[in-house]
């Protein structure tokens, strides 16, 4: 099958090349996905540039994060899908190898894609919300009306986290450059701020949640516009989180998604009772998977980008 395969680490352009591999082995449990279409993550770039693994490369790996295809083949023990079924799943990081023809996935990690996606619909999914929704419902506690301030509202995290703390019942400000403005009020924020234009923690104070998907200065500065007792959860790393909480009196944390099928049908059911949509800024050829990559560490994001591996 073809894959975009990495065999060292280092920059997308010099070592991630799309070469024949072997059609990857499913275990008792696992199903073998004939691949429609792939997300592009910023986690793609940063395993091709090894930040993500602390020692070097055994054997050449395929890359890609979330999958949108159908089952092809099923382990001896899988129960809950049969050959057919349309699935979405953030794959097994440890794994990895979504931009294949073939994908072999554990059954525990999959759900039923929403019949009302397309595959590269689909595919921008898992990933992002999975995230977003760990962040609000179990690293915080968004819930019946939380003030929650989520940076970059427009990317592929932020665009999921605005739509998903609407629905918790949050009141959702959110950052975003000025040309990301209409996308985040029509996913329903009640409050943007150019980030461009406008500090936010001038303007904002006494929020119970920040989610923070930049780092940084716009991390430092979410501080000051918690309430105390409010939480900072974060998906880019909290320098000195210990002094940071005692300084402030909140809470503050970051973590790492993992993949979860139960929480990804929760958020099928989002997506079929029409409060929650996946946006896709651009879809690519599988040929064009390192422009792809690129494109995504470019940054700039106003939704996903997503490769289709099947016309
Ligand atoms: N820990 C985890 O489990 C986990 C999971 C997913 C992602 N991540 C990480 O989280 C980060 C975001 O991921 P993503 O997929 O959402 O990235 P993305 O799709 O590239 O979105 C980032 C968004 O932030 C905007 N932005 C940039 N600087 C900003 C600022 N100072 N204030 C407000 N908005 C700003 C960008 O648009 P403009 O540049 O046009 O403003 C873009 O819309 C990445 O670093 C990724 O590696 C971590």
């Amino acid at each position: 099958m073809k894959a975009a395969v990495i065999a060292r680490y280092g920059q997308v352009g010099d070592v991630v090349t799309l070469r024949e591999v072997p059609i990857p082995a499913v275990g008792p449990r696992d199903m073998l996905l004939e691949t429609h279409a792939a997300g592009v993550n910023p986690v793609d770039h940063l395993i091709v540039k090894g930040f993500m693994a602390p020692g070097g490369l055994e054997q050449p790996l395929v890359i890609g994060s979330e999958v949108a295809g159908v089952v092809a083949a099923v382990g001896d023990e899988v129960t809950r899908f049969s050959v057919g079924d349309e699935v979405f799943v953030r794959v097994d990081p440890r794994v990895g190898g979504a931009f294949a023809e073939y994908t072999a996935v554990h059954e525990d990690l999959a759900a039923a894609k929403p019949e009302n996606l397309s595959f590269e619909e689909a595919a921008g999914l898992p990933l992002a919300a999975l995230t977003a929704w760990q962040a609000l419902t179990e690293q915080a506690d968004v819930r019946t009306g939380s003030r929650v301030l989520i940076h970059g509202g427009a990317g592929g995290v932020g665009s999921t986290a605005v739509q998903i703390a609407k629905y918790l019942g949050a009141e959702v400000v959110t950052t975003a450059g000025v040309d990301s403005v209409e996308l985040v009020l029509e996913l329903g924020a009640d409050r943007v701020i150019d980030y461009r234009a406008e500090r936010f923690d001038d303007v904002l104070s006494e929020f119970d949640v920040v989610f923070d998907t930049i780092g940084g200065d716009t991390q430092e500065r979410s501080f000051r516009v918690l309430k105390p007792g409010g939480t900072l959860v974060s998906i880019v790393p909290i320098p000195d989180v210990e002094a940071k909480r005692a300084q402030w009196g909140v809470d503050a944390r970051s973590f790492f998604m993992r993949p979860n099928g139960e929480q990804l049908a929760r958020l099928a059911a989002l997506v079929k009772s029409r409060q929650l949509r996946p946006i896709i800024e651009a879809v690519f050829p599988f040929d064009e998977t390192i422009e792809a990559l690129l494109k995504v560490e470019r940054g700039g994001a106003r939704g996903k980008t997503v490769i289709r591996v099947r016309p």
